[in-house]
């Protein structure tokens, strides 16, 4: 039984639509991929204005077809940041191409272009920029590093549903793009993800790979106008997302800018309520326009003033029946990275210092105001019940 005095990290706010379309799709009898992938993927071309948007399992699944599907591969180079979830990373290195981290911005955490710039080489394929918590990399400085060097940008967007970036909406420029809808998401499909592009070549390959590598899915094997006969292209995967899932999708995507702009709300108390606590900062707001869509409210600590580290702040939270998550910590820091690459510390300072102090407050449209104090309250008690001594 679930503590109800405890206050979740991350709860998806699911609604009757939610439930009616999943309903739907139980007593139709159709619950894999179907007309409701069509038109999750249709809502993301029209929204975005793109030609192509492929509906997967996962984001992870979509790094996997996308970075495949540019024919990434032994003998490349992907740069992108540590400070993400691994996929973006182990995905590189499954497809046998090599990893090459470049470090992130202070205060933002968003990968800096000028060590991206450091880290270009001629046998660099992509650069892959996490748009970290829901706010947009520097595209421009970005773009303006890969183009005639032969590499392509591949927007990690698995937290941006909805950011903007100089007015542009994160997967509506010319770079490929990748979403992720796992419950956590600022829309869910349970487990999910959409790739866009304006690549018809990849959207093409996308398809395929994410079926087997089969030019047909089931839907055009077994619907009313289908044709049994199938033909594996090339080897692919299975990808695909079910109609069970891209219905949920469907209602979320009505609902997105509802939810973001409850984000925003909340992300501008906790602004207003940890003003007063200084060991507790949000992280900085990028210079440039943009629009925030504040997946994660991602604090840092001043390890200095305290006598706990993160870890056992984020205990004490929990004593105190509050979730808390943490994105991230250091990909090249994890055993694997470390053994195969000799990735050490000192590598990527910034995002080091920042992966052992950073925390990920709760923050998702059901909570309520004061959802959040009950939140501040808990930061001040531990920040009080644990303040380093200083000696003068
Ligand atoms: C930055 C980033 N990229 C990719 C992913 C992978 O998303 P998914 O869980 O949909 O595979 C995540 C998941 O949280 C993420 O945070």
């Amino acid at each position: 039984m679930s503590d109800p005095q405890f206050l979740p990290f991350c709860r998806p706010t699911l609604e009757a639509e939610e439930i009616a379309t999943v309903v739907e799709s139980l007593q139709s009898g159709w619950i894999t991929t179907g007309p409701k992938v069509l038109r999750f993927e249709e809502m993301w071309r029209e929204r975005l204005k793109v030609p192509h948007a492929v509906a997967l399992n996962s984001a992870t699944a979509g790094l996997h077809v996308a970075m495949a599907g540019l024919d990434i591969g032994p003998g490349d180079e992907v740069i992108t940041t540590s400070m993400t979830w691994p996929s973006t990373v182990n995905m590189t290195e499954v497809l046998g191409a090599k990893i090459v981290f470049a470090d992130v911005l202070p205060g933002t955490l968003l990968i800096d272009p000028v060590d991206v710039a450091r880290k270009l080489t001629p046998r660099t394929k992509a650069v892959v920029p996490v748009h970290y918590a829901g706010a947009p990399a520097d595209l421009d400085a970005l773009s303006r590093l890969v183009t005639g060097s032969g590499a392509v940008l591949i927007e990690d967007a698995a937290h941006a549903a909805g950011t903007q970036y100089k007015g542009r909406e994160t997967g509506s420029e010319q770079h490929t793009a990748i979403f992720s809808f796992h419950p956590i998401k600022n829309i869910t499909t349970g487990e999910g993800g959409v790739v866009t592009t304006r690549d018809d070549k990849l959207a093409e390959r996308m398809k395929r790979m994410r079926w087997h590598g089969v030019g047909k899915d089931s839907w055009a094997r077994y619907g009313k106008s289908a044709t049994p006969r199938y033909e594996v292209v090339e080897p692919g995967w299975k990808y695909n997302m079910l109609d069970l899932q891209a219905g949920l999708g469907c209602e979320q995507m009505k609902k997105l800018e509802r939810f973001n702009a409850a984000r925003t709300t909340l992300a501008a108390h906790y602004d207003r309520l940890l003003a007063e606590v200084a060991e507790v900062q949000p992280l900085a707001r990028p210079d440039y326009d943009h629009l925030h869509a504040w997946h994660l409210y991602v604090v840092q600590l001043d390890l200095e003033a305290l006598a706990i580290d993160r870890d056992a702040f984020i205990g004490e939270m929990g004593k105190r029946g509050i979730g808390t998550g943490l994105h991230f910590t250091p990909v090249h820091l994890h055993a694997f990275y470390r053994e195969k690459y000799g990735f050490k510390l000192g590598d990527l300072p910034v995002t080091e210092a920042a992966g052992e102090c950073i925390l990920s407050l709760p923050l998702y449209p059901l909570l309520t105001p004061e959802d959040l104090k009950r939140v501040v309250a808990a930061i001040k008690d531990v920040v009080h019940t644990h303040k380093a001594c200083r000696v003068a």
